[in-house]
């Protein structure tokens, strides 16, 4: 399975036209549940595995969707129960790019809870109003965004020798004109470095691309995107290459 090819004229006409939806008349009832950014999070799928230590059969060898968080704000609608058949058409995308890496069998669990947890939030503004838009959105930012084409271009990819964070970090600033944030698995004991584990790239309310922390604000503050997963520390850092499984 390959991910898409890298469509800036994709995103760009999509901003286009789900800024005109979604800028003007984006809701504000939500009092304290009210958000500035979405944040896209991708994640790679084998730091999943290893952060749950869980042995996931040939997990996907790209980066995929973990979610589209508003910040500051969780579970926004409890009268908005997650549909299945509102995004039917979606499932061939939603299995291939927005997968339950750990629960390969059952991807509805993963998607019930990015939906209660995030999509109610996410859904105060009009671009993302519904299940199948707010699934769908994020399907249509991820692939503009085309982070797997992307790092590729970049030469970076799985590999048994080091990157150096700041250079990651750099090379998608360069690429997309906005500060990313990524986060990693620390060390764990006998290990010599931290693990890559997400890639966060952060929109507006506008679904315009922004910079992921706020001007001033320090690199490294709050959002670990999972359990064990941190900012990563400026220095080295393992991006691991997919396991073979035995034959
Ligand atoms: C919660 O979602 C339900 C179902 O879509 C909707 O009717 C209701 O207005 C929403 N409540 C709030 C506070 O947005
Ligand atoms: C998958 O999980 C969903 C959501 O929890 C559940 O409703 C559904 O019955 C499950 N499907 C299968 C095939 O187990
Ligand atoms: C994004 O961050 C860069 C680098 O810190 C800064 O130069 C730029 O002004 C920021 N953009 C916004 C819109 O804050």
């Amino acid at each position: 399975m390959k991910p898409a090819a890298p469509h800036s004229l994709l995103l760009s006409s999509l901003c286009l036209a789900l800024c005109c939806l979604g800028g003007a008349r984006a809701s504000r009832r939500s009092g304290n549940h009210e958000w500035k950014k979405l944040i896209m999070v991708h994640h790679w799928p084998v730091t999943v595995c290893k952060e749950v230590e869980n042995d996931c059969r040939d997990p996907p060898d790209y980066w995929t969707i973990h979610g589209l968080w508003p910040d500051k704000a969780e579970e926004c609608n409890g009268s908005w129960p997650f549909n299945l058949e509102e995004i039917k058409d979606l499932l061939p995308k939603m299995k291939m790019y927005w997968p339950d890496v750990i629960h390969p069998l059952n991807h509805s669990h993963f998607w019930k809870h990015e939906w209660e947890k995030h999509g109610t939030c996410a859904a105060q503004v009009d671009a993302l109003n519904s299940q199948k838009k707010y699934f769908g959105g994020s399907l249509d930012l991820y692939q503009g965004l085309a982070l797997n084409s992307m790092l590729q271009k970049l030469g970076i990819k799985p590999s048994i020798n080091y990157y150096q964070i700041s250079d990651i970090k750099d090379a998608l600033a360069g690429i997309y004109g906005v500060i990313p944030k990524v986060q990693c698995l620390p060390p764990k004991q006998g290990e010599e470095v931290q693990t890559i584990g997400q890639i966060e790239l952060c929109f507006t309310r506008e679904l315009r691309l922004r910079n992921c922390t706020e001007p001033g604000e320090p690199g490294g503050a709050g959002g670990a995107g999972g359990p064990g997963l941190e900012v990563c520390e400026d220095g080295p850092a393992f991006y691991p290459p997919p396991q073979q499984t035995a034959p």
